[in-house]
């Protein structure tokens, strides 16, 4: 299985941290934000992985990660998102090399305390379709939110005014190769972007969505306190007190 890790876009609501660098290069506790996504992949036992980037000050990935070298890897693929599309937009220039493969597709922004291991190899046997991790968070209506029926999920809607569940989507989507196909047919949503909800819930649609309670935390970094946040989970997670 490939793996992509998407760290484009301009991290308008992080400015003014964000105006002459990406986000992705921030730190968290000691390391650049985009670390811990590669190492979660790492963890999980794949070793193809192709990071996109966009943006300010996308030659910075290159010197900041080269090979791959500080993660064991021995290559490192990168392309090159030219315009603010969307998650799906930037997941979509991944298809040559994915290939024909099934593909783990993580946000650069998305950190978790435990592994996805066991969930990537149980994706290796699905036939066919996608998975993604469900996560209960205290403030729904900030993500996707997914709805459950009779141990299954029917639907997902992105940030909405009323969530029907405390489930949040987090940021890491296993897929089949069809997901490129579906990449295609999406139509830019109110905020301008092709969504990941939108590939998700045509997965949901066609019935061949599983998905899994993600154990330990999870945070992202899409705001000041997300990010704040991200960086006492991670420095606790090496033994600082604060
Ligand atoms: C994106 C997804 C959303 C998901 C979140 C996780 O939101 O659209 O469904 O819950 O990532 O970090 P965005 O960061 O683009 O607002």
């Amino acid at each position: 299985m490939k793996g992509v890790v998407l760290a484009g876009g301009l991290g308008t609501r992080l400015l003014p941290l964000t105006r002459v660098t990406n986000k992705h290069l921030l730190p968290v506790f000691n390391k650049p934000m985009i670390f811990y996504p590669i190492q979660t992949l790492v963890d999980a036992g794949i070793t193809e992985i192709m990071i996109v980037t966009g943006g300010n000050n996308a030659g910075d990935f290159l010197r900041l990660l080269g090979n791959g070298e500080d993660f064991g890897l021995n290559q490192m693929h990168y392309t090159y998102q030219k315009r603010e599309g969307g998650i799906a937009d930037a997941l979509a220039l991944a298809r040559h090399f994915v290939g024909d493969d099934k593909v783990v597709v993580i946000l650069g922004d998305n950190f978790i305390q435990g592994s996805i291991r066991n969930a990537v190899e149980d994706f290796e046997r699905q036939p066919e379709g996608a998975k993604i991790f469900l996560k209960e968070v205290p403030n729904p209506h900030e993500f996707g939110v997914a709805e459950l029926k009779d141990g299954k999920v029917v639907n997902i809607v992105e940030k909405p005014k009323q969530p029907v569940s405390r489930l949040a989507v987090i940021g890491i989507y296993l897929y089949d190769n069809r997901v490129f196909d579906i990449c295609r047919t999406l139509k830019p949503s109110a905020r301008g972007e092709l969504e990941i909800t939108d590939v998700n819930n045509d997965y949901i649609r066609r019935g061949v969505m599983t998905y899994e309670i993600l154990e330990g935390w999870w945070a992202d970094c899409g705001s000041f306190e997300a990010l704040m946040r991200s960086n006492l989970l991670v420095a606790r997670e090496n033994g600082v007190d604060l």
